[in-house]
């Protein structure tokens, strides 16, 4: 039998990519599969806590027990997060947000032109970055950092700036780490440093991790 260790918890969590239009037909995006956040709010419902996952588009099936939400662009996510976050505790952000859109989104598809096609783009608003602005005493809030080069500095960066309780960071470059692998490959960090170093596992057994580590906080700052 799973423990009920967070049962009585309100869980927001964030997954998969978000798709930015160029015109009817196409978009701009990413390879995230969503697996990690589903994994995420998989685990946590079966332990007990009440989840609410804010899903960009995926081919997953939302875990039964989870009221999902799906969005499609950053703007979309951004508005939803924020509505959601108010009654949220722990608030875990696995989705991979498109940083850009582009400037102008076509009425009509964009027709073949000369030999290049410049694309303006314009920034989307930093979800993460608002949530640890308006962060309550009583909330949690775990990022991720998907890294490439550089991770520890560039995720305790993230941590600092974005006033995070715990950054999750896989350099997705490493085999059966980050996008669309079944598996992840994490270190974890909290405002005084790495806390995890996790080898190999499920994106399931990471979730019970993360969670874990949610929890203990939770139990320390005696909320
Ligand atoms: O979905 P999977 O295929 O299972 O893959 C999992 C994953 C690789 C997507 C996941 O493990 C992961 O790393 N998610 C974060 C991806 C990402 O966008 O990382 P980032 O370093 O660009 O962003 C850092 C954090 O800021 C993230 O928590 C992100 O949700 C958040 N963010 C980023 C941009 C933005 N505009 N708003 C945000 O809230």
């Amino acid at each position: 039998v799973t423990p009920q260790d967070l049962a009585g918890l309100k869980v927001l969590v964030t997954a998969g990519p978000t798709r930015e239009p160029l015109d009817p037909v196409r978009y701009l995006s990413n390879r995230s599969s969503g697996k990690m956040g589903y994994a995420l709010a998989k685990v946590a419902s079966l332990r007990g806590a009440t989840v609410t996952l804010v899903s960009g588009p995926t081919a997953l099936t939302p875990p039964p027990g989870v009221e999902t939400i799906s969005v499609t662009t950053a703007e979309q996510m951004f508005q939803e997060v924020i509505q959601q976050s108010a009654k949220a505790q722990l608030i875990i952000k696995a989705a991979a947000v498109a940083d850009y859109r582009p400037l102008v989104t076509n009425e009509q598809k964009i027709k073949k032109q000369g030999q290049g096609l410049s694309l303006e783009l314009t920034q989307n608003p930093d979800i993460l970055a608002q949530l640890g602005q308006r962060k309550g005493r009583q909330q949690l809030l775990v990022g991720f950092a998907a890294e490439t080069n550089d991770l520890e500095q560039n995720a305790l960066s993230k941590l600092k700036r974005k006033n995070l309780d715990l950054l999750v960071a896989n350099d997705v470059t490493q085999p059966g780490a980050g996008f669309d692998h079944d598996t992840n490959i994490v270190r974890i960090f909290d405002q005084s440093g790495e806390v995890k170093a996790l080898p190999r596992l499920s994106k399931e057994q990471v979730a019970w991790e993360i969670l874990n580590l949610a929890r203990e906080l939770f139990q320390a700052r005696g909320i």
